[in-house]
């Protein structure tokens, strides 16, 4: 008898996690693969955390999320982007952007719905939209147009199922971000087709010379805007769980009754520290991104120097690397690259087909094992080149 539904057997498991549960066996391997920073949260943070435990703060929270964090992160919000949510019925505290998206999905796809997305792209997208009997529809992006996805390609791609383009900026893998004109005539197609946009800005504080425009502060665009945001990237709280979604208050009370009966409330001690991060934390992150910037320009560089042509990354902590001249696929590579030099990075199909040719490599980790890992890659793509 088989018990597993046609959902489930449809998604695949996610490409990052198969490689690493081989690395959690191997000795000596210098990871630049999972995505999170290799800081610990900032000490005020998880004090903070500590002290709510003090206070006996352990019972669920109201379902949207605690009041005072909605309110800091609608302050939040006007003073980044002057965009102006209601705390009382724009914003949904999730458990992670990773719940937000799903809720999204789940909140707005009927049986068939198609979603329009860039190829590569983040793990979870096409996931989230399997998952919710939508059909992915993938845009592929190139290197030579610095993994951008175009408005023109975007509309090429609208059939009378389209009900959302889902946008990922700065991107996880190819750290591409998108500046204001594109996301403009991006904006220009959602209107004029009535699409939803959902727009994952996860790392849109780890940009690297160049400013983040919210997609929802475009002319129009905010009540056509599902905003999903995080603490995981920004502030180094992978492990606490915390995210949310601002949005029009229709859908973000469809997010909502999902979320009521299948987590009840964003953990209560994440909340705490997620409020002190929007209150205290903006130093931390100019400390982080001056650092993740140093390491950025250093990876990017090696990488060029072995002969793997590197598209500079102005966002995330990513770089997406060509492979192309090994003549190896970007899993061969990848796989052969733990094996024989114990250099963990990530295929590039991972994220897709268009990954293909291409690895990630994450640079949140220090710059002694970039500096080492690059070697042993040195030495790997100089035995394998053709
Ligand atoms: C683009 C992107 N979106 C969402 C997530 C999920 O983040 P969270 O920890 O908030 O669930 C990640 C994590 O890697 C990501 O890279």
């Amino acid at each position: 008898m088989n018990y597993i539904s046609d959902r489930a057997t449809r998604v695949a498991p996610s490409g990052i996690r198969k490689f690493f549960d081989l690395l959690s066996r191997m000795e000596g391997v210098i990871s630049l693969g999972v995505g999170e920073p290799d800081y610990t949260t900032p000490w005020h943070i998880r004090e903070s955390a500590i002290y709510s435990i003090e206070k006996g703060m352990t019972m669920y929270t109201s379902n949207s999320g605690m009041p005072e964090l909605r309110q800091e992160l609608s302050l939040f919000l006007q003073k980044m982007y002057g965009l102006n949510y209601d705390p009382v019925g724009d914003i949904l505290i999730t458990v992670g952007v990773s719940e937000a998206l799903d809720l999204a999905m789940r909140a707005i796809l009927n049986p068939d719905d198609e979603v329009i997305m860039a190829d590569p792209h983040y793990v979870a997208y096409d996931a989230s939209v399997m998952l919710a009997e939508g059909v992915p529809v993938l845009v592929p992006t190139y290197e030579s147009n610095n993994f951008e996805i175009t408005a023109a390609d975007i509309e090429s791609c609208i059939t009378n199922r389209t009900k959302a383009i889902l946008l990922g900026y700065p991107s996880n893998p190819t750290g591409a971000v998108l500046a204001r004109k594109q996301l403009e005539q991006i904006a220009e197609v959602a209107r004029r087709h009535k699409l939803l946009v959902i727009s994952d800005e996860i790392y849109s504080r780890l940009v690297y010379g160049v400013e983040h425009t919210c997609f929802a502060e475009l002319p129009d665009m905010k009540e056509q805007t599902v905003f999903l945001g995080g603490f995981s990237k920004t502030y180094a709280m992978t492990g606490w769980r915390i995210g949310f979604a601002a949005g029009n208050k229709a859908i973000i009370a469809a997010m909502t009754k999902i979320h009521q009966y299948t987590i009840m409330s964003a953990p209560t001690i994440a909340q705490v520290a997620a409020i002190e991060a929007l209150k205290s934390g903006e130093k931390d992150i100019m400390e982080m991104v001056a650092d993740y910037d140093r390491r950025r320009k250093f990876i990017v560089k090696g990488l060029r120097e072995i002969g793997l042509p590197c598209f500079e990354p102005r966002g995330a902590f990513y770089a997406f690397p060509s492979i192309k001249s090994t003549g190896l696929t970007s899993e061969e590579f990848s796989e052969q690259l733990l094996m024989e030099e114990k250099v963990a990075v990530v295929q590039g199909t991972a994220f897709g087909p268009s990954g293909e040719g291409y690895i990630r490599c994450c640079y949140a980790t220090s710059l002694a094992d970039i500096e080492e890992a690059l070697v042993r890659m040195r030495r790997f793509v100089e035995k394998h080149r053709q």
